[in-house]
């Protein structure tokens, strides 16, 4: 199937704009509170640097070298007696796991915008009322906010990912950046502000459980959009020349600064106003909605600003976690892309329902999965195991089963020997044995 190749710019802002999304603002704050601040941060930027970085270029690298879906870039160079290689291109199912819940999420971020022009609440108590009506008494509010973000996705996706996805990404990333930096200038004048650099970056490393490191290696895969094809069918629409080590780098980057930014914005004003960090998944919707409101009509405008770049910020993830599938129906089954959107949106709209049943008061007990509400249980599923599994196969495909002369023409250009040996190295052997070690803590521990 031939489409249409990104500008140099054009790729790295929409694999930023993939990479970039609700796991660096709504989820990254709120599994820190969780899991104790400072000592999973670290772990957490061990992984992305260590890891992550080198996942993401394996996964560009197949992506640029196949040109195509998921699947037929792992058949491509899939040794032809080992078939069952050839069926790790399936991976990309998980993106339309991971829908199911980021979609209801994006739908929250609907309703808050909403609120932002009909009056955000001014204290804790009232915040907390309003998105504990949300997430556990109105499953209709949440299923409309749901369709909606169904529906936008859908649109844009019908349109192909460069028409109108790379300009949105060119406008909103940077506002994005800019609204943070703006609440951070704002947020340094509180006392809290240091105790939120120290709740973030002094890390207290008895605060750190085996769960913790499972959540924080899981959750770097997450943020990166390590592990489902995503970054590797954007890749697979590169032009020749582009420099992949270098839009590894970027992508990383962008999606590190934005989370820690997102983070120390939030702690700040969380611990100025008495919140507690372990909120869970309601965090950023109680504690920014109150600072907001203190700012007066500056704040409606800001909460607006900021609503609406978290929006978009999850909608052009959305994006790159529906296309793999569209892609896929389309080169393989011969789909038309209507017909492939259509199906693939349906899929995660109607799994996405149950997702909202499962946290709904009256519903839940039919939803459960052991402890956890289904919800949380997809999430957890995904973070610490089935984002991992597609970065293991990612990892010992380029490793092992390409050859390794294919693998160096493509990046001879873009980094000397020795980081490319490194690279190497890390792909062969460091990145396996973490996601192995991971696996046996997350089932044995
Ligand atoms: N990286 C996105 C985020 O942090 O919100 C989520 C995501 C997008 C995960 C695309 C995986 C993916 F393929």
């Amino acid at each position: 199937m031939q489409q249409a190749k990104f500008s140099r710019i054009g790729f790295v802002l929409s694999a930023a704009g993939a990479a970039v999304g609700l796991g660096n603002i709504w989820k990254f704050p709120y599994i820190t509170g969780l899991y104790g601040g400072g000592a999973f941060v670290m772990v957490y930027l061990v992984t992305i640097l260590f890891i992550g970085v080198s996942l993401l270029l394996a996964e560009m690298l197949m992506g640029k070298r196949g040109g195509s879906d998921v699947v037929s870039n792992f058949e491509k160079d899939a040794p032809s007696h080992k078939w069952a290689w050839a069926k790790a291109g399936y991976l990309f199912v998980i993106g339309l796991i991971i829908m199911t819940f980021y979609s209801v999420v994006i739908g929250w971020i609907f309703y808050y915008l909403y609120l932002a022009i009909t009056g955000l609440p001014t204290t804790l108590d009232q915040a907390q009322d309003i998105f504990n009506h949300l997430y556990h008494q109105s499953p209709w509010i949440q299923i409309i906010a749901h369709l909606v973000s169904v529906l936008i996705v859908g649109a844009i996706l019908v349109r192909g990912i460069k028409g109108g996805i790379e300009k949105f990404n060119l406008v909103l990333m940077p506002l994005l950046i800019l609204i943070l930096v703006g609440l951070m200038l704002y947020a340094m004048q509180f006392e809290s502000f240091s105790k939120a650099l120290s709740f973030l970056f002094m890390p207290d490393f008895s605060k750190l459980s085996a769960e913790a490191i499972i959540r924080a290696v899981g959750h770097s895969f997450f943020t990166l959009s390590i592990g489902i094809g995503s970054i590797m069918v954007y890749a697979a629409a590169l032009p020749k020349e582009s420099n992949l080590f270098s839009s590894a780098l970027w992508v990383a980057f962008l999606d590190t600064f934005i989370a820690l930014l997102a983070g120390i914005v939030i702690f700040s004003f969380l611990f100025q106003f008495g919140g507690e960090p372990a909120k869970g998944p309601g965090l950023v919707f109680m504690s920014l909605p109150i600072i907001f409101a203190k700012l007066g009509t500056v704040g409606t405008v800001v909460a607006l600003l900021f609503f609406l770049g978290m929006a978009f910020a999850g909608l052009t993830s959305a994006i790159s976690l529906v296309e793999p599938t569209v892609m896929y129906l389309e080169s393989r089954w011969g789909w038309r892309k209507s017909k492939a959107v259509f199906w693939s949106s349906f899929f995660y709209f109607a799994f996405g329902i149950l997702m909202i049943l499962s946290v709904t008061d009256t519903t839940q007990s039919y939803l459960m999965i052991g402890k956890k509400t289904l919800f949380d249980a997809v999430e957890f599923a995904v973070d610490s195991f089935l984002m991992p599994l597609g970065g293991i196969l990612i990892a010992i495909f380029v490793g092992y089963a390409m050859k390794k002369e294919d693998v160096r023409a493509i990046l001879s250009k873009d980094m000397g020997d020795t980081l490319f040996a490194v690279w190497y190295f890390s792909i062969r052997y460091i990145a396996p044995l973490a996601v192995l070690f991971l696996a046996y803590n997350a089932l044995f521990v």
